[in-house]
């Protein structure tokens, strides 16, 4: 078997070779937004909140071109070669990455804080939420995904992104809502992008689900 052969086969087992930089892209991208406000803030509990929070709004960008990415060019008639539907397995591993940085920030805060700085069902929600990422994160290299049945993978994907994006509006939506502060530039532009989230997502599935052959070419 000649070498050319070897690399397409270890490429279609394990992925395109770039794939687990993109892990890197998203915990750079996040850890340069916390490396920047510790040294601007300085080390405090609550600059360490700032930084997990932070983190958690870069992961979350990733999250959405991943979650949603997918039905812009179906809305503005791009081809389904557009990057943004392309690279959606990228994207999801950049948000593992900055997901990543999120809970180190995290585990720092729970060190420095007097209290537990979330509640015990904080902790199984959104732990939860953790392992859906990293289980996806996985699952998106081609030779773990090759050991699942595609049902499995279609339905962890489904049910993992959805979860995840429940956990953002609790967030961003519901949480801001009951203390009031939903309005406020730290909490209005990412409540409004998790809100169109879930219908742009829905609304391309089922654009693509009725008009098969228009999507495909
Ligand atoms: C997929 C999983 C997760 C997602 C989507 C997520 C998302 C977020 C978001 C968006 C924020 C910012 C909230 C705000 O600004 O009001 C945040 C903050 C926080 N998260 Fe997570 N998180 C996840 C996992 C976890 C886990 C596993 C823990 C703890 C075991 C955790 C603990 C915290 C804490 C303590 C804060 C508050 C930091 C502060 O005091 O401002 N998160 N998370």
């Amino acid at each position: 078997m000649g070498n050319g052969d070897c690399t397409e086969r270890v490429s279609k087992m394990s992925g395109p070779p770039h794939l687990g930089v993109w892990v890197g892209i998203g915990a750079f991208a996040a850890l340069a937004v916390d490396v920047a406000l510790l040294c601007f803030l300085g080390v405090s509990q609550a600059s360490i909140a700032l930084a997990a929070s932070c983190a958690a709004r870069v992961a979350f960008v990733f999250f959405w071109l991943t979650y949603a990415g997918g039905a812009i060019p179906v809305f503005f008639g791009l081809t389904v070669g557009s990057p943004l539907t392309r690279r959606r397995r990228e994207f999801g591993l950049a948000f593992a990455g900055a997901l990543t940085v999120h809970l180190c920030g995290v585990a720092w805060l729970f060190l420095v804080s007097p209290r537990q700085p979330i509640s015990n069902a904080g902790i199984v929600y959104f732990g939860i939420g953790a392992l859906f990422t990293f289980a996806l994160a996985i699952s998106s290299f081609n030779r773990i995904q090759t050991l699942l049945r595609p049902w499995a993978w279609w339905l962890l994907n489904l049910i993992g992104l959805e979860y995840i994006a429940y956990l953002f509006f609790l967030d961003f939506i519901r949480g801001p809502f009951s203390r009031g502060n939903i309005s406020t530039i730290t909490y209005f532009p990412f409540a409004i992008l998790i809100l169109t989230a879930p219908m742009l997502r829905w609304a391309a599935k089922i654009w693509r689900w009725l008009r098969p052959t228009e999507s495909a070419a």
